[in-house]
C-alpha cells in the first residue's frame, strides 16, 4: 500500500492542475507545508512532485520552490469514457454463437494434438541461443533460416521449385496480396466468383479493378478468363475457397499456357489449406508445372501449425522479385523474428512433418465420421467440397427454408454458418451451409453432428 501512496498523491495533484485549479506559472504547494497538512512523509511528497516534475506539470525554480506549467501545450488525456469501453461486452451479448453448445466454426484447428511440448522446447532454444541479434530487426523479407526450410518443405510436399531467395515471409495472406498489388502496379484482376473475401477487400481498398469469374467444378471458367484483358488471375486451384472444388490438369495446363503468352500475365496460386488432402493422389501445386515462372505461389501456416502464428509466404518469380529489391520504401518484415527461428526448427527437426502426418489422419478421420453420419440423409443433403482441407458445403434439398433450418439450428443450440457468398449459384435458392470441422473435439463430434441432423433432417 505504502509503495502507492505516492501515486495516488500524484494522481490528485495532477487532477488539480488539469482541472484548472491553477493558473500557469502558479506557485504550487510547498513540499513542507503539504506534507504537514496531509500527514505524510516527505518521501512522498518527494517522490510525487518528481513524477509531476519529470512530466512537465509542475517545475522549479532555485530558492523559490515549485510552480505550475503552462500545461496549455501538453497531451492531455480526457477522462475514459466508460460508455465506449461497454460497447466490447454489448456486442459479446448481442453474440448468439456464445450460447450454443454446438458449432462448425470456419478457421479453426485441433489444438489438442498440437506439439506444444516440442514448441515450448524449440522457442527455449530460440531465446537460450545466446544470440542478441535475435532483439534487432530482422531480415525484410523474412529469416533465411526459415525461407531455405519452407524451400524445401515446399519442393518435397507440393512441387514448388524455388530458391530462399525467392521466398517472402509475411503475417497473412491479406498482407502478401497487399504487397504484391504494389508490385503488380497498374495490374487488373480477375478473381473466382465466389472468392475468399479478403482478397475482395484487398483490391478495393487498393482500388485495383478486378473482374470476377464463374467457378466451375473443375475450377475458374479459363475461356472467359481467355476472353477478358485482365492480366492477373488469383485463384485456389487445390481446394477453391469456398466451393471446395479442385482445378483440373487440363484448365491448369490451359491457364499456365494464357499466363505465358504474354510478359505481363501471372497467375497468383494461392494454397492455403492443401496439406490436408484424405481421398486420392495428392494433386501438386500449380507452380509445379511451370517453367516460365508465371506462377505466384502463396500459402500459410494458419491450417498447418496454428493461426495466432501468423506466417504466410510468397514464392516470387524472379522478374517480380527484382522489383521487390527495387521498391524504394520496404515494409519492415511484420513477423516477429523469434517466432521465424522457432517455426524454422520445428521444420527442420522434422516436428513440422510428424506433426502433419498426424493432422491428417485426425482431420481425416473426423470428416469420415461426419460424412459416414450424413450418409443415410443422402437424399435431403448435397455435400461438396469434401475430399481436403478442414471445410465442406451442405445444400439443404428436402424443402426447408433457410429461414427453417436456422429456426431449427438455434432450437438445437447449433451454430451454423450460411454459405452467404452472393455470387454463388445457390444464392437465395437453396439453402446452403459451409460446415468447419478442425476445431471441433473428437470426443464431441457426434454430439454435432447429431445436432446438425436434427436441425436439417426433417
Ligand atoms: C483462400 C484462403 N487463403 C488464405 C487463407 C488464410 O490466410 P491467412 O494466412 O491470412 O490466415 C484462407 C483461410 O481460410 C483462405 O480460405
Amino acid at each position: 500500500m505504502k509503495s502507492t501512496l505516492y501515486i495516488e498523491l500524484y494522481e490528485k495533484l495532477k487532477k488539480q492542475i488539469i482541472e484548472g485549479q491553477f493558473k500557469a506559472n502558479d506557485k504550487f504547494y510547498s513540499k513542507r507545508q503539504l506534507g504537514n497538512h496531509l500527514s505524510v512523509s516527505q518521501t512522498t511528497i518527494e517522490h510525487a512532485y518528481h513524477l509531476l516534475q519529470d512530466e512537465g506539470y509542475i517545475y522549479s525554480k532555485p530558492k523559490s520552490g515549485f510552480f505550475v506549467s503552462d500545461i496549455e501545450s501538453l497531451p492531455i488525456f480526457q477522462n475514459y469514457n466508460y460508455e465506449i469501453l461497454s460497447i466490447d461486452d454489448t456486442l459479446n451479448k448481442k453474440n448468439s454463437f456464445t450460447e450454443n453448445e454446438y458449432s462448425f466454426k470456419l478457421a479453426q484447428i485441433d489444438t489438442k494434438y498440437f506439439p506444444i511440448d516440442l514448441f515450448r522446447k524449440y522457442s527455449k532454444d530460440v531465446f537460450d541461443a545466446n544470440n542478441l541479434t535475435l532483439l534487432q530487426r530482422g531480415d525484410i523479407q523474412g529469416e533465411v533460416e526459415l525461407r531455405q526450410q519452407i524451400t524445401q518443405y515446399l519442393f518435397n510436399s507440393r512441387g514448388v521449385t524455388c530458391h530462399p531467395n525467392q521466398v517472402i515471409i509475411g503475417s497473412s495472406t491479406e498482407q502478401l496480396l497487399n504487397l504484391l498489388v504494389t508490385l503488380l502496379n497498374d495490374s487488373s484482376f480477375i478473381i473466382e466468383k465466389p472468392s475468399y473475401p479478403p482478397i475482395k477487400f484487398v483490391l478495393d481498398k487498393q482500388h485495383v479493378s478486378y473482374d470476377q469469374i464463374k467457378v466451375e467444378k473443375n475450377g475458374i471458367n479459363v475461356d472467359e478468363v481467355i476472353k477478358s484483358n485482365k492480366n492477373i488471375v488469383y485463384i485456389t486451384p487445390s481446394h477453391q475457397f469456398p466451393t471446395g472444388f479442385i482445378m483440373d490438369l487440363k484448365k491448369r495446363t490451359q491457364l499456365i499456357n494464357w499466363a505465358q503468352e504474354n510478359e505481363n500475365r501471372y497467375i497468383i496460386e494461392d494454397d492455403y489449406d492443401s496439406e490436408f488432402r484424405y481421398y486420392g493422389k495428392p494433386i501438386p501445386a500449380l507452380q509445379s508445372l511451370d517453367s516460365k515462372e508465371k506462377v505466384i505461389y502463396i500459402s500459410t501456416f494458419s491450417k498447418s501449425i496454428f493461426p495466432s502464428c501468423r506466417i504466410a509466404y510468397l514464392v516470387l518469380p524472379s522478374k517480380l522479385l527484382q522489383r521487390f529489391y527495387n521498391q524504394q520504401h520496404k515494409e519492415t518484415n511484420t513477423v516477429p523474428v523469434h517466432m521465424q527461428k522457432i517455426v524454422s526448427l520445428f521444420m527442420e527437426s522434422g516436428s513440422f512433418n510428424r506433426h502433419l502426418n498426424r493432422m491428417r489422419k485426425v482431420y481425416r478421420n473426423k470428416l469420415s465420421f461426419i460424412l459416414k453420419e450424413l450418409k443415410p440423409y443422402e437424399d435431403q443433403l448435397t455435400i461438396e467440397g469434401a475430399e481436403t482441407g478442414m471445410h465442406f458445403n451442405i445444400t439443404v434439398t428436402n424443402g426447408l427454408t433457410l429461414k427453417e433450418c436456422l429456426d431449427r439450428a438455434m432450437t438445437e443450440k447449433l451454430e451454423l454458418q450460411v454459405y452467404n457468398y452472393e455470387e454463388s449459384d445457390n444464392y437465395n435458392k437453396l439453402p446452403k451451409f459451409i460446415l468447419g470441422f478442425g476445431g471441433i473435439n473428437e470426443d464431441k463430434l457426434k454430439a454435432h453432428t447429431d445436432a446438425l441432423i436434427r436441425a436439417l433432417i426433417i
